[in-house]
This record gives structure tokens, sequence and C-alpha cells, in this order.
């Protein structure tokens, strides 16, 4: 069983190196609103400008989780997504994380020029406490 703390800092390292290229970001929404007409019509209202920004934030975020699950702050961040994403906001149901996950993998192998399958492996180990988090809340009403 790989380390997590050595899955985080490659992770991190990872991400370092796919933030270097905006077009990322962009390539991670090609790829994941392609994948079906539901996800994209989701997406026809999205100003895509804040959207890369605020992943590219979230992204950061989720390692963060992976690392430091009981920091106060690193608590909000992630309950304010997770609230954003649940049946009463976006209405993102569980089954569609799966698909997000598989787009970020790939999308991290076409830019990360260090890619290699152990490291996709950790990418799915350090997004999984975020997607698990949030996908907890999914049922969860407004306080
Ligand atoms: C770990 C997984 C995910 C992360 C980190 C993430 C992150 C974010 C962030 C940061 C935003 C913008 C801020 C906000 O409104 O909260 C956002 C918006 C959104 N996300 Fe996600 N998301 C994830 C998974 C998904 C999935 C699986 C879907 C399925 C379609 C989805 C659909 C959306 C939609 C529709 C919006 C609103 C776009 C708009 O404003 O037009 N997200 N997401």
């Amino acid at each position: 069983m790989p380390n997590l703390r050595t899955q985080i800092q490659q992770v991190s390292d990872s991400y370092s190196r796919c933030c270097k290229d905006e077009a990322f970001f962009e390539d991670f929404y090609r790829s994941f609103l392609s994948q079906s007409d539901e996800i994209s019509a989701m997406f026809e209202q999205t100003d895509w400008y804040r959207q890369r920004y605020l992943l590219k934030s979230a992204l950061k975020s989720a390692i963060l989780f992976a690392k430091e699950p009981s920091v106060h702050l690193v608590k909000v961040l992630m309950a304010n997504i997770a609230s954003s994403h649940s049946i009463d906001h976006y209405n993102i149901r569980p089954d569609l994380y799966p698909i997000w996950l598989e787009c970020m993998i790939q999308t991290v192998s076409k830019h990360d020029p260090k890619y290699s399958h152990a490291l996709g492996e950790a990418w799915k180990d350090v997004l999984k406490p975020t997607i698990e988090f949030m996908i907890s809340q999914y049922n969860k009403e407004d306080k």
C-alpha cells in the first residue's frame, strides 16, 4: 500500500506541473462536458473564466483536505463546495463523480510529463476524501 503522505506530495507536485499551462483546466472541462449531454447541459450558463479559477483553487483545497482534514479553514472550504453541489443546489448525483474523476486523471496524464500509472492511482487516493465527503453531503439540507 503506498503511503498517503508520499502520495499527497506526489500529487501536489504533479498539480503544480499541470497548473503551468492554463489549458489544463480548459482541457479538463472539454473532456468532462463531452461525456454526456446531461453533463454539458449543466454548464450552459457557466462563466468559464470564473469556473476555471474556482476549480483551480478547489483542487488545492482537495489536496489540503487529504492532508489536513481537521483544520477548520479546510473544513469550511470543503463544506462550501459540497453544499453547492448538493441536491438543493446544482444537484450533482453521486454517480457523476466517477466520471469527473476519470476525466481529471486523463487530463493530468496529458499535461504532466512525469505521469505514470502509480501517479494516477495517487491522484485517485488523494481526491477520494473530497469526493466521498461531497457525496456524503448530497442529501443534506441547508441549515
Ligand atoms: C471533486 C469533484 C468536484 C469539485 C472539486 C468541483 C468543484 C467545483 C467548483 C469549485 C465550482 C464553482 C464554485 C461553486 O459553485 O461551488 C463548481 C461548480 C459546478 N460544478 Fe463542480 N466540482 C466537482 C464535481 C462536479 C461534478 C461531478 C459535477 C457534475 C456535472 C459538477 C458540476 C458543477 C456545476 C454544474 C457547477 C456550476 C457551474 C456554473 O456556475 O455554471 N461538479 N464545481
